[in-house]
């Protein structure tokens, strides 16, 4: 973790050790293209090659053409104007077919490149840890390595070619030019490189400025998500935060925009003054080339393809020098979408070391479990520990930040760097083989997820091999005793839920949560976990819900969390969670014998409820010592 951190917040400098580090990632890059499609990948390098070698057939059927045209002005033959015309016209038309056919190639394979670097990135996503994931630092890698996964390799394929091509044509048509001075050629040739290291700065401070901006993109991505998103819009309307929203948006695109202005005036003067020079250092040079044609040491035609000579080895001079630059830049770049595939992956275990079948989980301990946050100063639970054995229900009670949503991510081993020991059947929970434990749990997250997809996905999901299982689904809708709210729906299993999508059904708060729990009901697991099922449901709901709980947990292990005492007490175990550490545990009974906090909280719910009325469930949830306790009111 802090490996790849320290890779992320570093800049990364374009020195020149750099740079040729970088170049270690082509072999890499080359992999991947040609994994991407290698047909096409070939059929690219071969069009390119022979665009390359083009301008150079045409200039020598220009200079023919018109040394032949001269020639036959003052009395020669007409055949070879006819030749060198015929190869012109037959080269030109050559020219645009294999162009033709380049961008159809390179059409389809950037397409299939940036399917292929996509899929990628979401793979490596899928395969890290929450830990990570949480982790601002990498998701500022991620969002780098998405910014580029589109167009980097890609474009350091085609500078690769470009490269290539313009080899191939300095050569060949600095081949005039060398016949005729050797010298002029290499004049003409290094003139351009002068600007490299000018470029190179300009290149690192456009590189660096990007990095810094992963941070502000993902801002800015989360700015325009807010208000163009169903479930925030509501509220950007009626506390009128659209304004307010809109002006923080477009800050930061104003500040990237006010960067970018910075950077192209500076690459744009030193275009210029460099410019200068090239041409400068090519306006001698003809001009040496059109003194001799005077005192009538070349012929005209000569001269023509010499000046073009010259301004083509000028300018492929120049794009080779550019195209190395932006390479060394793309290096840069991609270097960000192999670090971010490169991140460490959540730990799996060898199978070797334990080939624990988890046929089904009978226990779990939590011993003096401690765990905190990364990048954060106290534990959000501190020595906890507990036991629970096949048949037994939990409850975890405690005020809002107390850690109970904490041990159910431990328990879930979506974090594995807490301290003490959490024992799965006995054996520490890091032996097991995390895919087959998770597979035996079935669970609502406080912050469950609205799939806007259909009742089919959002119910099949917690056992997706049997998405296509009508049956399997309906008995997950029964024992979230949905049958009615799904039966109701236009398409039944095939309606679409949320409003995201055409014909989308939006449902209530305690609705979705209801479909989230036939969800966790979906798989056959040895665990349950019901963190706040109250937060939406009426008391009606909850009680309908807990008795389906208590039937499937039935031989199972069963595990909630809910502020409402009244559904706590029905739990083998209670414990009140405080600051992180357990204050007190045990059954429903033995907590009202202690009269401690518990009691307290629980009197105090009891009375409310009553001297509410709130509903006669709630009475009914009561027990006699509780009315008593109450004072009988
Ligand atoms: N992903 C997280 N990263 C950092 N701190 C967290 C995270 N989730 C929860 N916390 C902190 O841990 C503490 C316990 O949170 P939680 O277990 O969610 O409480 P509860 O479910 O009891 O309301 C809180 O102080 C909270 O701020
Ligand atoms: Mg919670």
């Amino acid at each position: 973790m802090s490996q790849s951190k320290g890779q992320t917040n570093d800049l990364v400098s374009l020195s020149y050790q750099n740079i040729f580090r970088t170049f270690l990632f082509w072999p890499r890059i080359f992999r991947l293209l040609w994994d991407t499609h290698p047909t096409f990948l070939i059929a690219i390098l071969i069009t390119n090659l022979l665009k390359g070698a083009v301008p150079a057939v045409i200039l020598l059927a220009t200079r023919e053409l018109i040394n032949s045209v001269v020639a036959g002005a003052s009395g020669g033959s007409f055949q070879p104007v006819f030749i060198a015309f015929g190869v012109l016209i037959g080269v030109n038309l050559l020219y645009d077919l294999i162009n033709i056919g380049e961008s159809f190639f390179r059409k389809m394979f950037q397409s299939r490149l940036s399917n292929q670097v996509n899929i990628r990135i979401i793979e490596k996503a899928q395969k890290m840890s929450l830990q990570s994931f949480e982790d601002a630092d990498v998701q500022n890698m991620l969002q780098r390595a998405q910014g580029e996964a589109d167009y980097r390799p890609f474009e350091i394929f085609t500078q690769i070619l470009a490269i290539m091509s313009s080899v191939v044509t300095l050569f060949s048509t600095g081949a005039i030019l060398i016949a005729w001075r050797w010298w002029a050629f290499l004049f003409i040739f290094l003139i351009p490189c002068l600007s490299f290291y000018s470029f190179l700065r300009i290149g690192q401070r456009e590189f660096n400025v990007h990095f810094q901006r992963a941070g502000r993109q993902r801002e800015s991505w989360y700015l325009s998500f807010l208000v163009t998103r169903d479930n925030s819009f509501k509220e950007v309307k009626i506390f009128q935060l659209g304004d307010y929203l809109r002006k923080r948006y477009k800050m930061i695109l104003e500040g990237f925009y006010r960067e970018d202005k910075v950077l192209a005036v500076r690459r744009s003067y030193t275009s210029l003054a460099f410019q200068i020079v090239n041409q400068g250092a090519s306006a001698f040079i003809i001009f040496m080339a059109i003194q001799a044609t005077y005192v009538g040491q070349i012929l005209v035609g000569n001269l023509v393809s010499l000046i073009q000579g010259i301004t083509l080895t000028q300018s492929t001079s120049q794009s080779i020098v550019q195209g190395i630059l932006s390479l060394c830049q793309n290096n840069l770049y991609i270097k960000q979408l192999f670090d971010f595939l490169d991140m460490p992956e959540e730990t799996k275990m060898q199978k070797s070391v334990q080939h624990l079948p988890l046929s089904a989980i009978h226990s779990i301990e939590f011993r003096n479990v401690s765990f905190r946050y990364p990048n954060t100063e106290e534990n959000a639970i501190s020595n906890v520990s507990f036991t629970l054995h096949q048949g037994e229900k939990l409850a975890i009670v405690g005020r809002n930040g107390s850690g109970k949503s904490t041990i159910v991510k431990l328990l879930t081993h979506l974090y594995s760097d807490f301290e003490g020991e959490i024992l799965i059947n006995g054996h520490s929970i890091h032996e097991l083989d995390k895919d087959s434990f998770r597979g035996k749990i079935g669970v609502v997250f406080q912050d469950f997820v609205h799939y806007e997809m259909s009742v089919r996905d959002n119910i099949g999901f917690g056992h997706v091999a049997s998405r296509e299982n009508d049956e399997a689904i309906w008995a997950a809708v029964d024992k979230a005793g949905i049958v009615d709210l799904i039966a109701g729906l236009p398409e039944k299993l095939n309606t679409l839920l949320g409003k995201w999508f055409e014909d989308g059904q939006q449902l209530s708060g305690g609705q979705w949560q209801r479909i989230a729990i036939a969800r966790a009901f979906m798989r056959n697991a040895d665990i349950y976990v019901l963190d706040e099922p109250s937060s939406f449901l009426d008391p009606h709901a909850e009680k309908e819900v807990f008795q389906k709980f208590d039937q499937l947990v039935h031989e199972r292990i069963g595990v909630f969390i809910s502020h409402r005492l009244s559904s706590a007490r029905m739990a083998d175990t209670i414990i009140l969670m405080k600051e992180g550490r357990i204050v007190e545990a045990g059954s429903h009974k033995h907590l009202m014998d202690m009269d401690g906090v518990y009691a307290e909280m629980f009197r105090l719910q009891a009375s409310s409820y009553l001297s509410q009325g709130e509903s006669e469930l709630e009475q009914e949830m009561l027990s006699p010592p509780l009315v008593k306790a109450t004072g009988g009111s």
